[in-house]
């Protein structure tokens, strides 16, 4: 997506460590504007899946996925974080193993608002090591629902998650797909919409 790909080459920062700071526009700043064309590049992708909700897991993806929700008149729901299992069966949950902090945690969200009727599509900002949206994916199968597919802003190519996810049968949407950060230089390659 030629507006995002802009934004990010304008305001994005690299910082050490492969990290793409976004934080004017997608992450504590949001662009509604942009958002929205980004919400809008991925109902014309999906347009042909029958998507009856729109997933994210809080915090940041759940601006993309309230303005996803309204384009495809759909409601939005957000998985919560734990720290630990939390051992209730009014929840389904998964265990995602996140790269970055070295544990897992567990998402979880209310059995009354994902049922096996659901075809939901997953959506984040970043997709990078993949375990946050694989543990989605596992949450929405586990509540006998399906998966429609996954959109995702800003896809770092260079990293696990693009494979990972696409090994489980997965489709991704990456409106931006970063190849490289290395020298502070940020490499795009080609998008899927
Ligand atoms: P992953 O499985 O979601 O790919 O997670 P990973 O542990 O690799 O990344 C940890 C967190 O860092 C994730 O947010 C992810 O979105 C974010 N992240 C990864 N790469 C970048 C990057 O280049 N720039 C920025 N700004 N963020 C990045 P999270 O823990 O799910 O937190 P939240 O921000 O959604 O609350």
């Amino acid at each position: 997506m030629k507006e995002l790909e802009d934004r990010i080459r304008k305001d994005g920062r690299v910082l050490p460590g492969n990290i793409l700071l976004v934080d004017s526009f997608l992450n504590q700043g949001l662009d509604a504007r942009l958002m929205n064309q980004m919400a809008l590049a991925w109902q014309e992708f999906y347009k042909d899946e029958p998507v009856t909700k729109i997933m994210t897991i809080e915090a940041s993806g759940i601006a993309l996925a309230v303005l996803t929700a309204y384009r495809f008149g759909v409601p939005a729901l957000f998985a919560k974080k734990f720290a630990t299992i939390n051992l209730t069966d009014d929840r389904h949950q998964a265990s995602v193993y996140s790269y970055t902090r070295e544990k897992s945690y567990t998402i979880a969200v209310s059995r009354r608002l994902l049922t096996p009727d659901d075809h939901v599509l997953l959506v984040d900002d970043f997709l990078a090591n993949g375990c946050a949206m694989a543990g989605l994916a596992d949450l929405v199968r586990e509540a006998g629902a399906s998966v429609a597919g996954i959109g995702v802003a800003i896809e770092k190519s260079f990293q696990k998650g693009p494979d990972l996810l696409r090994e489980r049968g997965l489709t991704i949407c990456s409106l931006a797909r970063v190849e490289s950060l290395e020298e502070g230089r940020i490499v795009f390659g080609k998008a899927d919409a």
